[in-house]
């Protein structure tokens, strides 16, 4: 009942995130996704946070020992996840962020180091601010559902 009540609140939350991130489109404006620069662009962002994230000495820890195939199983679902989530017209196919996390045990301290890498990345891509607001506000969202779990 506890797992059902769990899913049922990540799959809320991604609701919510998803019709939040798509309201400007709803109100004649582009969708974040297109705002980024669509898939490729997308796709460009998760692969260089990914990388800050696997060469961190830090966080680095948490993708030791996954096989090239899972790591490229991983980044997909990163892209269809934040393709989906900012109104793209990706299908996300992969586990809710609670479930995908729990176990990882993933810390504050690790969780800042991730949002200073995705930062980095968002400005090395030359995000203009708003847009780099909102893919930040989206973010800090999902805290909860991947921090201590
Ligand atoms: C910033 C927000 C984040 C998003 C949107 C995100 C999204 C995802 C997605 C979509 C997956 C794959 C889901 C699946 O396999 O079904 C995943 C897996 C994973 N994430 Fe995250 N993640 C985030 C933050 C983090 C952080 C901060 C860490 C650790 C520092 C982390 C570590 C991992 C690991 C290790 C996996 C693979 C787990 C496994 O296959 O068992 N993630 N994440």
């Amino acid at each position: 009942m506890k797992k059902i009540t769990s899913l049922f609140c990540s799959i809320m939350l991604l609701t919510m995130l998803t019709v939040n991130l798509t309201t400007a489109q709803a109100q004649g404006g582009d969708s974040l996704y297109k705002r980024l620069g669509g898939y490729d662009a997308l796709a460009a962002v998760t692969d260089d946070f990914i990388g800050r994230l696997a060469t961190d000495k830090q966080v680095g820890r948490f993708f030791v020992g996954a096989s090239q195939s899972s790591q490229k199983r991983i980044r997909q679902l990163v892209i269809d996840f934040l393709c989906n989530a900012t109104g793209g017209p990706c299908v996300y196919t992969g586990r809710d962020m609670k479930t995908v996390h729990t176990g990882l045990k993933i810390t504050e301290k690790d969780w800042d180091i991730s949002v200073k890498h995705l930062t980095a990345t968002l400005d090395k891509f030359n995000v203009p601010a708003k847009e780099k607001g909102e893919v930040l506000t989206a973010i800090s969202g999902l805290k909860k559902d991947i921090v201590g779990q």
